[in-house]
């Protein structure tokens, strides 16, 4: 790991063409480092400059006094090459390559030749045609993406940089959070399976987010897959023939057929979202929450309406809803009036109250016939929706019971947004539609299935 060490936490970074001009990728890159929170020592490189952005540059990484762990590449592809050797001589651990012009636009040889250089001195080299890397645990903005993104509990690896630049924004107004966003761009060297290696003993991480466009070595990334213990939520993009021939131009990978990724991605035990949306949505449940280790799934809904839509959604995304036992239904009755419904979907009514809802939850969620539990809220003038997400915190924290999943939804307005900020920032994943909360727990269930798969023989297609 040391190489990936060197990368991913580095103790100090220099940035070869770091920039005074606002505007120039180098500058950027300082600036972020400076600016953003990074501990380490940073080091400008450039050949024309004494001191950028009120550090002292030099013309060389061999001109630098103190070990370098990281470098970031910002020059020119033509004179990337004579620059990684010097990183090389210094004892450079790890190369992050900023810089387009290799591979993806069909310089083949150049891309070689510069893999080649890094080995002979043991460096490693995330890109190139990389946004960087950014983590917030170690406040590092190793990019030219201009924030940190929210934090949060998962790490996204892309393909894409404008899209990781785009993803880092949007964490912000979807409340779905990352600790880091890693570039990995033409993948010249170190590609989804190192990185997921890595990130499975990152502390800092507990679920892993590809966005795939295509594999270098997709039998290495089924055997890395297979081996990880944290869930892993890919989205594979080019799985039509025209968005096949996209991806290849893009990032000069080979994409393929809808079919096969679905299968491999299985086998593999890897989760597989269906677009963005989803990919955020699965991202937050599989980060915060433990897997469904059965196929019992309990609804508890003040509403009939988001009960039904739920229950529809439960077929569609493999976990139909069963009638809860007689026993179960019992003690449900008497956290409703006589009109509302003990079955499931559990309805308390539109009366439900904190306390109701506190009461069947904390009961329903230490039965032991319910492997996960959906709670629906439909805002009533009558209730307070940041009372009834706490009510439905305190009753999973007082059931006594642990390691089954929750998810959440609540539909109404402003008060129903903060309430679910809030239930996520207590690490209860919350939506703003039914079927979305059951999709976010058909996740955790199909996580789990897939890892029994896993211990059965492959069969590959
Ligand atoms: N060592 C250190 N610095 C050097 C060296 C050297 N050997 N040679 C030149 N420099 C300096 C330059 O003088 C310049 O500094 P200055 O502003 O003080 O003059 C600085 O390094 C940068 O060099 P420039 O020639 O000005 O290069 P420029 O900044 O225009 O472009 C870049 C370099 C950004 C790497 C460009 O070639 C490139 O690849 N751009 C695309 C990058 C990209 O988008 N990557 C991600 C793709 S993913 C996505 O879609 C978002």
């Amino acid at each position: 790991h040391q190489a990936l060490d060197g990368i991913m936490t580095p103790r100090s970074i220099a940035v070869i063409g770091a920039s005074s001009t606002p505007g120039k990728i180098g500058y950027t890159v300082l600036s972020n480092l400076i600016n953003q929170g990074y501990k380490g020592k940073i080091f400008p490189i450039n050949p024309g400059a004494e001191e950028i952005l009120g550090l002292k540059a030099y013309p060389s990484v061999l001109d630098v006094p103190e070990d370098i762990d990281a470098a970031v590449i910002t020059i020119p592809a033509k004179i990337v090459i004579p620059a990684v050797e010097e990183c090389g001589k210094k004892g450079v651990k790890g190369l992050v390559i900023i810089t387009s012009g290799f591979s993806e636009v069909g310089k083949r040889e150049l891309e070689e030749e510069l893999v080649q250089k890094a080995h002979e001195y043991n460096m490693r080299i995330l890109g190139p045609n990389i946004v960087g890397v950014l983590a917030n645990s170690s406040g590092m903005n190793a990019s030219f993406a201009p924030y940190l993104p929210l934090p949060g509990k998962a790490s996204l690896v892309s393909q894409s940089g404008a899209l990781l630049i785009a993803i880092d924004a949007s964490t912000y107004v979807r409340g779905v959070g990352f600790d880091k966003l890693i570039s990995i761009g033409n993948m010249s060297d170190l590609d989804f399976a190192d990185i997921i290696e890595w990130l499975n003993d990152d502390p800092n991480t507990t679920a892993i987010t590809l966005y795939i466009e295509g594999f270098k070595n997709g039998r290495r990334f089924m055997d890395v897959c297979r081996r990880t213990n944290k869930p892993i939520i890919a989205l594979k993009a080019g799985v039509s023939s025209h968005g096949a021939a996209a991806a290849a131009s893009h990032t000069g990978s080979l994409a393929g057929a809808a079919k096969v990724y679905g299968a491999a991605f299985q086998q593999a035990g890897v989760v597989q979202a269906s677009d963005l949306d989803n990919l955020f949505d699965r991202t937050l449940a599989l980060s915060l929450q433990p897997p469904m280790k059965g196929d019992n799934l309990l609804i508890i809904t003040n509403g009939g309406g988001v009960g039904v839509l739920a229950t529809d959604a439960a077929e569609k995304y493999g976990v139909p809803l069963k009638f809860a036992p007689a026993e179960v239904q019992e003690e449900l009755k008497k956290h409703m009036p006589e009109f509302g419904s003990a079955k499931n979907p559990v309805d308390l009514t539109g009366m439900a109250g904190t306390e109701w809802y506190h009461n069947a939850i904390k009961f329903a969620y230490a039965h032991p016939w319910v492997d996960g539990l959906v709670v629906l809220y439909c805002e009533t003038a009558v209730t307070d929706p940041m009372e009834i997400a706490q009510g439905i915190k305190s009753a999973i924290d007082n059931s006594g019971a642990n390691g089954k999943p929750v998810t959440v939804s609540f539909v109404g307005g402003e008060r129903s947004d903060k309430a679910m900020r809030w239930l996520v920032d207590h690490g209860i994943p919350a939506y703003g539609a039914p079927d979305r909360a059951v999709n976010a727990i058909a996740a955790l269930n199909e996580y789990a299935r897939n890892k029994t798969l896993l211990a059965e023989p492959i069969t590959l297609c």
